[in-house]
């Protein structure tokens, strides 16, 4: 077993990593469930993990009350917080209970609030079902829910007691979906560590293959990267944590602008975001050229879209740019983008101008 500590004083937690997980969860959930029931909240496509969950919870005398909600990103929603709420006030839970979120990063946003604002604060344990999950949002106590203006434009920081990973489960994650959360482990050897790029290019191929030691290695890396950088900056005040929103602010325009409807998931859009950032870079003279045609080089191999072109985006370069102006990153009127000096180089730049990536995205092969 892996243990990772994401140390954040008395709001410290583990994060558990091992093949089979699921079946011992009960193990790590008992001292938390405290001999009541547990509040577990997932979607239609979990099911099979949640009755692996509740088997070994029941065995160990914990019994299990599942709220299971529709799948996709339409769930991050007002309608379905107020009746994932409503859900848990009629269950009984209590401040010191645990809201279990069983699934991907939708599930896990969602009932991260509802943990959040329930009875002004309850406790939740993460226990993620996707790559994108598991390597990114389970970890740092990021929750909320999308509004009509934008996505993630409502939520709160709210850490888990808890994080439990078994990469086992994503042997049942449809392969579109395993490698979109891929481009969340790349994108960690883009920030920092050229290394880990490195190890992508030679191993991304087996992991998104099915490859368990290639998978394990991979969400252990990530974690303990994540860990690292959200202990240096929790609430994302000091450009630390705003790392790893690398590829995130054009990836979030051309997710907008594909409507959320499933066309472009968000690792995906991530990817195309993560590509556009380096050839940004190098048009501000800021990146070699050979490090950015690397990246785009390695998401195209591993079937990941390099560009606009690739992500099927039409829209023109001032309509991307109205998306981006309702980032909530956005302040003044301006908006901190992730430009990179290389592989491994990613930084905070608070001084682009959007009409100058405006033009840049017009001058984008469509
Ligand atoms: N997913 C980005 C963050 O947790 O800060």
């Amino acid at each position: 077993m892996t243990s990772i500590n994401v140390a954040l004083g008395d709001r410290s937690y583990a994060v558990l990593i091992e093949s089979g997980l699921l079946t011992r969860a009960a193990d790590h959930l008992a001292p938390l469930a405290r001999g009541r029931q547990l509040a577990v909240v997932t979607d239609e496509h979990v099911r099979p993990h949640l009755a692996t969950l509740t088997a070994g919870l029941a065995a160990a005398g914990i019994a299990v009350s599942a709220i299971v909600l529709p799948r996709g990103e339409a769930t991050k929603s007002w309608a379905q917080l107020e009746r994932l709420t409503d859900a848990l006030l009629a269950l009984g839970v209590e401040r010191g209970d645990h809201v279990v979120a069983l699934g991907g990063g939708v599930i896990g946003d969602l009932a991260g609030f509802a943990a959040a604002i329930l009875k002004r604060g309850c406790g939740l344990v993460q226990i993620p079902t996707t790559l994108l999950a598991q390597v990114d949002s389970s970890v740092g106590g990021k929750t909320g829910i999308n509004a009509a203006a934008g996505k993630n434009l409502l939520g709160a920081f709210h850490q888990p007691a808890l994080v439990l990973i078994d990469p086992d489960v994503l042997a049942t994650l449809p392969p579109r979906e395993l490698r979109a959360g891929y481009a969340e482990v790349v994108k960690y050897g883009l920030i920092d560590d050229p290394a880990f790029f490195a190890w992508c290019e030679a191993h991304g191929a087996a992991l998104l293959a099915g490859d368990a030691r290639a998978q394990a290695d991979a969400i252990a890396h990530a974690v303990a990267a994540k860990a690292r950088i959200v202990a240096a900056d929790e609430f994302e005040t000091n450009g630390t944590r705003a790392l790893l929103n690398l590829g995130h602010t054009f990836g979030h325009a051309l997710e907008a602008e594909a409507g959320f409807d499933g066309s472009l998931l968000h690792g995906e859009a991530v990817a195309a975001g993560c590509a556009l950032a380096y050839d940004f870079s190098v048009a501000q003279g800021l990146c070699p050229p050979p490090d950015a045609e690397r990246v785009k080089a390695h998401l195209r191999r591993v079937g990941l879209p390099d560009g606009l072109a690739a992500a099927r985006t039409r829209a023109d370069g001032a309509r991307l740019v109205e998306h981006m102006r309702h980032d909530k990153k956005a302040s003044g009127g301006r908006l901190p983008f992730l430009l990179a000096r290389g592989i491994g180089r990613t930084y905070l730049d608070r001084t682009v101008d959007l009409a100058t990536v405006e033009a840049f995205l017009d001058r984008q092969p469509r």
